[in-house]
């Protein structure tokens, strides 16, 4: 049985303070809440400098911390960076993000820096929430099936069958990233399938069953429910709304 997740990442949000008192809330609204949410995993992916104390705040019996990037090269002379190592280090944080469109529009990550970073993440025990997704101009072309199959082709789909187990997939088309337009639910279960399909096709179909595949773009509690009941659609990557924390813990009961 594949997990079921959903994923808040805070992008270049909150400051100290605040990461701490939203992961606080979140920490004792889940545990407040009516609905028997025991078989969704939570993961928060906070900015950088707050993981650690995201971590001392939340309990991680039911909540996860991850990073929301890491750096292609395991250590070293690169200013500013953040390896894997060092996120690995930090109690109680086992999972990072990688290939999110921001890091691919604005830093010019391509697949061969985000294959180098799977690798480092899955060296050191990291486990991988990888994105990928199409922009408007390719889905209004049509090519969305290529675009997706292409980013997966030349990263995750490298890999062996163990490595898949520390693997979680992430849809997000770009055009509906942070504005408010949601893919249909058919849209994104089409993609869904059509992902869980290359799996099959690349490895078999039991590890195509394994495979969580979440849904990212404009998540909110009003569109959660009728995602997350799509066969294919394992859960989402969250961002505007995983910085309300009653917004986050509606989306988690929506499961
Ligand atoms: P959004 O972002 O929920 O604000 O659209 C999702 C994401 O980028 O992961």
């Amino acid at each position: 049985m594949r997990k079921k997740i959903v994923a808040g990442n805070w992008k270049m949000n909150t400051t100290l303070e605040q990461a701490i008192m939203l992961a606080s809330e979140i920490d004792s609204k889940l545990a407040e809440s009516k609905k028997n949410n025991d078989d969704v995993t939570v993961i928060l992916f906070p900015p950088f400098p707050f993981i650690h104390d995201v971590a001392d705040v939340i309990n991680p019996d039911k909540i996860g911390v991850g990073s929301q990037n890491i750096a292609n090269h395991p250590e070293g002379a690169f200013t500013g960076e953040v390896s894997a190592k060092m996120i690995a280090s930090i109690q109680g944080v086992d999972d990072t993000i990688i290939g999110h469109s921001e890091r691919r529009a604005y830093y010019g990550e391509t697949s061969e820096i985000l294959a180098q970073k799977i690798e480092l993440a899955l060296e050191n025990n990291l486990d991988v929430v990888f994105c990928c997704g199409e922009k408007l101009e390719e889905r209004e072309a049509n090519k969305h099936f290529e675009v997706i199959k292409s980013q997966l082709s030349e990263t995750i789909l490298k890999l062996s069958a163990a490595q898949m187990q520390h693997i979680v997939i992430a849809y997000e088309p770009v055009w509906a990233i942070g504005t408010g337009k949601t893919a249909s639910t058919e849209q994104a279960q089409e993609v869904h399938a059509f992902i869980r399909n290359l799996l099959k096709e690349n490895f078999d179909a039991a590890l195509a069953d394994s495979v969580s595949i979440l849904y990212g773009g404009s998540c909110k509690p009003s569109n959660a429910q009728a995602l997350f009941s799509q066969p294919d659609i394992d859960g989402g990557l969250i961002g505007g709304a995983s910085l309300k924390a009653d917004d986050f813990i509606k989306i988690i009961e929506a499961y």
